[in-house]
Order: C-alpha cells, then sequence, then structure tokens
C-alpha cells in the first residue's frame, strides 16, 4: 500500500520544451466511443493553442475487449496503460472497470459538482438553492463493499448472496489526508459520510478526526450518510468537501447529477497515489441513445479538464471551461438538458464544433490572463 501523504501533481517542465503527453483512450461501448472521440477533439485544439502534444492510443475495456482479447480487462490494455500519462475512459456496461481500478490502485476519486450559472433552472431544486453550488464527492475507489469477500451460495435454507463492507483503517487514513488537503485548498469544510449507527465498525468519523489534527483550519464535519443524502437535496449549498466510501460516494455522486441539471455534465478523475489517473464521464453507456450522436460529451471533457489541471496545464483546462460556460450561456443545450423556449438543441457533433469555435475565438494576455473573447 502507498503511504504518500498527498498525491503529486505530474506537470511537465514547461519552460523548458514544448511537453508532450501520451493517453489511453478506452472508448467502451454505448455512447462512450461518441464522447470521447468528441473530448478527443477539444482536447487535441487546446494542445496546439498551449503548445504541447497529444499521442493518443486506443485501449479495450469490457465486451469490446472480451470480443477481441477473451477478457474483460486484457493484459493489452495495461501494456498500453503502462508509462502512460493518464486514461481518458467512455462508459462500459460490463466487466473490467473494478478491475481497472484497482490495478492501478485508483483510490481517490474526485467528483466536482459544481452549477453553471447558465443552467441553473435546469436543477432538480429551484434556482436559488444551488445557486453557486461548488461541492467535491472525494469517493474511495477500490475498496469496501465493491471489493471485500463476496460469494453466491446455497444451503438449506436456500440460494444466497453476501457483499461485505470491509476497510482497512489505513485505507480510510489515506483517503481522508486526500479529502483534508482538498479542504484546506478549498473552504474548510470536510463532510464525513458514515453509519456508524448501523455499521460501528466502521469508524470513519474517528479515523478523519485523527488524521485532521495535521491539517489545520478544516473543519471535519461527520453525516450519517442517509441525513447527507437528504441535507444534499434540502440545502446543497451547505456543502463544501464531502468524503464517502466506494458505495456511498457512487449514490451521493449521482444525487449531485441532478442538483446541476444532468449527469451528462459531471467529469470525475481517479488518482493513485503517484498521480496517475483515470479520467471518466459519471455516466454510464446510455444504451437508449448510444449511436445516435446525441450524447452530451461535457461529463467527458469535465474529465479532461481534471486530467489538464492534474498535469499542470492550468491554461489548457481553463480555455475548455471558459468555452464552455459561453457556449452553455448562449443557450445551446444537448437532448439530456431538455431544451426549451428559446434554448437550442445540438447533437454531440454541434457542440463540439460551437466549443471549438469559442476555444479558437478566446484571446489571451501576453501574461496569460484570458481575455473577453472576440465577438
Ligand atoms: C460509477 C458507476 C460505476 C460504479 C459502475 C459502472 C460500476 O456507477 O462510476 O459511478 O459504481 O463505480
Ligand atoms: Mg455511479
Amino acid at each position: 500500500m502507498y503511504e504518500a501523504s498527498s498525491i503529486n501533481e505530474s506537470g511537465k517542465m514547461k519552460f523548458f520544451s514544448n511537453p508532450s503527453y501520451r493517453i489511453v483512450c478506452i472508448p467502451g461501448e454505448g455512447i462512450g466511443p461518441e464522447v470521447v472521440e468528441a473530448a478527443l477533439k477539444v482536447l487535441q485544439q487546446v494542445a496546439k493553442l498551449e503548445g504541447f502534444t497529444l499521442q493518443v492510443d486506443y485501449g479495450w475495456l469490457g465486451n469490446t475487449a472480451l470480443e477481441q482479447f477473451g477478457s474483460y480487462f486484457p493484459q493489452a490494455t495495461i501494456e498500453l496503460c503502462d508509462g502512460s500519462d493518464g486514461i481518458l475512459f467512455g462508459a462500459v456496461t460490463q466487466g473490467g472497470l473494478l478491475e481497472l481500478r484497482k490495478h492501478y490502485d485508483f483510490f481517490c476519486n474526485l467528483r466536482p459538482i459544481r452549477i453553471v450559472d447558465s443552467l441553473l433552472h435546469k436543477s432538480s431544486l429551484r434556482p436559488e438553492k444551488v445557486k453557486g453550488l461548488d461541492i467535491l464527492v472525494i469517493r474511495e475507489l477500490v475498496s469496501g463493499i465493491y471489493f471485500g469477500p463476496s460469494g453466491r451460495f446455497e444451503d438449506e435454507q436456500g440460494a444466497y448472496g453476501y457483499h461485505t463492507m470491509l476497510y482497512y483503517d489505513e485505507e480510510i487514513r489515506r483517503i481522508a489526508r486526500q479529502a483534508l488537503r482538498k479542504a484546506q485548498q478549498r473552504r474548510g469544510r470536510l463532510t464525513v459520510a458514515h453509519k456508524e449507527n448501523a455499521l460501528p465498525h466502521l469508524p470513519w468519523t474517528r479515523i478523519v478526526q485523527a488524521e485532521a489534527i495535521n491539517f489545520p483550519g478544516v473543519i471535519v464535519e461527520p453525516m450519517l450518510v442517509d441525513n447527507l443524502a437528504m441535507q444534499m437535496v434540502l440545502n446543497p449549498q451547505r456543502f463544501d468537501v464531502i468524503l464517502a466510501s466506494n458505495l456511498f460516494g457512487d449514490i451521493l455522486s449521482d444525487i449531485g447529477g441532478a442538483l446541476v441539471g444532468s449527469l451528462g455534465l459531471l467529469g470525475s478523475a481517479s488518482l493513485n497515489a503517484d498521480g496517475f489517473g483515470l479520467y471518466e464521464p459519471i455516466h454510464g453507456t446510455a444504451p437508449d441513445i448510444a449511436g445516435l450522436g446525441i450524447a452530451n460529451p461535457l461529463g467527458t471533457l469535465g474529465a479532461c479538464v481534471l486530467m489538464l489541471q492534474q498535469w499542470g496545464e492550468a491554461g489548457a483546462a481553463q480555455r475548455i471551461l471558459v468555452a464552455q460556460d459561453k457556449v452553455l450561456a448562449k443557450g445551446y443545450r444537448t437532448a439530456d438538458l431538455s431544451p426549451q423556449g428559446s434554448e437550442i438543441l445540438v447533437n454531440t457533433e454541434e457542440i463540439i464544433d460551437l466549443l471549438l469555435a469559442e476555444i479558437c475565438s478566446e484571446k489571451y494576455s501576453e501574461s496569460g490572463v484570458l481575455y473577453e473573447s472576440y465577438k
């Protein structure tokens, strides 16, 4: 197990040469290939503008991997990912994803839930309830009930199954340190999801509080996860960083999708102790709209933003965020955002073209500060 106290940011030395990154794209299935291809176009564009190069290799996971290699998470994919600067992943219906997360020990899953001003009225809540919403869900990703002892058997009472929520204290400690560090860099409040009234042998509160001694200024607020889910839909603006175990974080982060208007908007980063990461949208394969070219690529693009930030390519990340805000402010909406009134329905390709046009018209000052774009 890693002992690093914080995850490295693997920025390359920009000032001496043009950095070059190699990523592995794993499009997967369903809408995965559509959103990954779309996001890549934007990534390549900002790379050009920011003066770095991006080499893209393609890997396999899930059903496509099974067909080709006889395994959901084949060795060929591992060989590509080893030594790369990041993995950009779309979606799979089953198989491979949990193995991939575990293989690289991507324990620290960051799921930012931020409202875009022009989408306030798309939230499941009234606009005044979500204005300024900016929550970071930090989900433990390689342990807990997803990976504990499990099985399906039969005895004299009939067939039964079980999954076990098992955490080593050290697994809680290392994710706690990441969450405390993030809270310290943000607004200093860390809400810890737990269920100690029913699951007392998983003392998240005590373990996180013990680590918090090394993070002055951070207020640790333990909250029973059922109450936390309710507070997220009653009063989400009160939250800053939310730390949760694997299963609780999975559930709570989907509430985030409803709060910001669509799960299709959210991206995530899953990092290991070396700062190596897997970047993926939070949504799944969406088989009902797969192949129609109407999927929202902004979740995958959000994941790309996190990848760029992790590399220290803040300028490139900023270009994408600014362009996205402008395109949305102009009223363009993919189908998942149910355009109404004067809003304009666009498909995947159209929203990417709009983003590319905004990115190309953005103007930077010599100091690197973004000016208003040309009209
Ligand atoms: C997510 C997804 C996955 C998870 C599924 C596809 C296994 O829901 O990333 O949130 O539960 O981790
Ligand atoms: Mg989920």
